[in-house]
């Protein structure tokens, strides 16, 4: 089962949130221990020492007074209720003890008692019969290298235990608590900051193909959520400049398949109706055939566009030499240049390779000379060059003809523009030459630009990375 993000972010939150003050708590009280455990310490092994002073005579031996009690207190002001002494002889056995130590002694467990015998000085927690365990501190008394008694003094843990059942009532309940408020104020900051994130998800299922020009609100915070808004609107914006596109296209393409469609429906309708006339009926033919042709190339340039949009980053890659391609497209077009009194030269072709599809770099170079010709009144001058600049082969065709304008500048690269729509009917472009030739250049990785003055002529010029 799928939690809300804001479930999750609450649970995880408040967990953790009571690990760390668990976490701080034990801490805190294993500190508190350490410290109480370091100060009884101090304080049993310097009773011990004074007890080893006073039971100890000039003579190395050992004096016990008879009211041992008595004594404690009277030297060392001890209050020996909590405070536990014990003396004993070297083998182990108890010469004297407090009286606090009634009915029971201070066990002396192996090792420490080896440890004594060592000369070390042992602290330890022992059980008792008591309620409390003991600290307790086991000292030798050695003279001469001799072990002549041991030492015990222990403190109870009695006052202590108390203090940490008190602490475990106070920090229990505190955690638990702070726990439960952390808990509600996060779950409605999780709900005030996630907000948004529905209100996204309301537009978003609300925008449709139909729809495109909805945006999710712009008055969301400029945090993450903002952002992510903000892409989304400009997500939906390419979607509908994208849809806008395909709309246009087909619209276009529609149109001009109609055209030629219209005008051979016309025609053979006349002379289905002209009877006999054979020569009418020739010309109708041959008409026709330039309307089917014109049908052929915009539904192969169509074609082209689409395999093109298909083929995207998967075109082939074999090395081609521009240079030969080149002189082979010159040769194709030294007629039809002749025919329009058009000068054709070629300024320079340097042997480039270019890692490519052959036929499209083919065609790119076929489409830029093409409308170079079209586009150049009798008398002018077109100019190929193929050149490098480093890593990039430049092909760049230079024409003396009508020249483009500034404003149609920007548009000649779209599907099917043209900027001078009755004109170029007669000349038969359909506008989508351009287009193939940008496509094809940057699926190669290259670009295609265009500079132009209006009545003085155009420069095309196409970057590929030369091989
Ligand atoms: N060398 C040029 N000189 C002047 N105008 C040009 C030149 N090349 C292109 N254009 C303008 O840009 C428009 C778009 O060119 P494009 O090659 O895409 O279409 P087309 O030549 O009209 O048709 P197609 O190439 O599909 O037969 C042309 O209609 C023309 O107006
Ligand atoms: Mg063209």
């Amino acid at each position: 089962m799928a939690f809300s993000i804001r479930t999750r972010l609450t649970f995880w939150y408040t967990t953790l949130l009571f690990v760390s003050l668990l976490a701080f708590g034990a801490i805190f009280s294993y500190s508190l221990l350490k410290i109480f455990i370091y100060r009884i310490d101090n304080q049993i092994i310097s009773i011990a020492d004074m007890m080893i002073h006073t039971v100890i005579r000039p003579s190395g031996q050992i004096f016990i007074p008879r009211d041992f009690d008595i004594m404690l207190e009277r030297y060392f002001g001890v209050r020996t209720a909590g405070s536990y002494i014990q003396v004993l002889e070297p083998h182990g056995a108890v010469i004297a003890k407090s009286s606090s130590l009634e009915g029971f002694s201070i066990t002396v467990p192996p090792p420490t008692y080896r440890a004594a015998i060592e000369g070390a000085t042992t602290y330890e927690v022992v059980k008792t019969v008591g309620k409390y365990p003991l600290r307790v501190v086991t000292k030798p008394i050695i003279l001469d290298g001799r072990l002549i008694a041991i030492v015990q003094v222990g403190s109870s843990f009695e006052g202590m235990d108390e203090i940490f059942h008190l602490l475990a009532y106070i920090l229990l309940p505190g955690i638990l608590a702070c726990v439960v408020v952390a808990g509600a104020v996060g779950w409605f900051l999780a709900r005030k900051a996630l907000r948004p994130v529905a209100e996204i998800t309301d537009t978003a299922r609300k925008i449709t193909a139909e729809n495109l020009d909805e945006r999710i609100r712009a008055d969301v915070p400029q945090d993450e959520i903002g952002r992510l808004a903000a892409t989304m609107n400009e997500m939906i914006e390419r979607l509908e400049k994208s849809f806008q596109q395909i709309r246009q296209f087909t619209g276009d393409a529609s149109h001009e398949l109609k055209t030629p469609l219209t005008i051979l429906k016309g025609e053979i309708e006349m002379a289905l109706r002209s009877k006999d006339d054979v020569q009418y009926m020739k010309e109708v033919l041959s008409s026709s055939l330039e309307e089917i042709d014109r049908m052929s190339y915009i539904v192969k340039s169509l074609l082209d566009l689409a395999k093109m949009d298909v083929e995207k980053g998967a075109l082939a890659r074999e090395p081609v030499r521009l240079d030969k391609v080149l002189a082979d497209r010159h040769e194709h077009f030294k007629r039809l240049a002749f025919d329009s009194a058009v000068q054709l030269d070629i300024l320079e072709n340097r042997p480039v390779t270019v890692l490519g599809d052959q036929v499209r770099l083919s065609q790119l170079i076929y489409n830029l000379i093409d409308n170079a010709i079209k586009y150049t009144p009798s008398g002018g001058k077109v100019e190929l060059q193929l050149g490098q600049d480093g890593q990039t082969a430049i092909f760049r065709v230079k024409d003396t003809g009508v020249g483009i304008s500034p404003e149609d500048l920007p548009y000649i690269f779209d599907r099917f523009y043209r900027v001078d729509k009755a004109r170029t009917r007669e000349v038969g472009g359909a506008g989508l030459g351009l287009s193939i030739c940008k496509e094809i250049a940057e699926a190669h990785g290259g670009t295609l630009n265009a500079e132009s003055v209006p009545g003085k002529g155009s420069t095309f010029t196409a970057s590929l990375p030369a091989a």
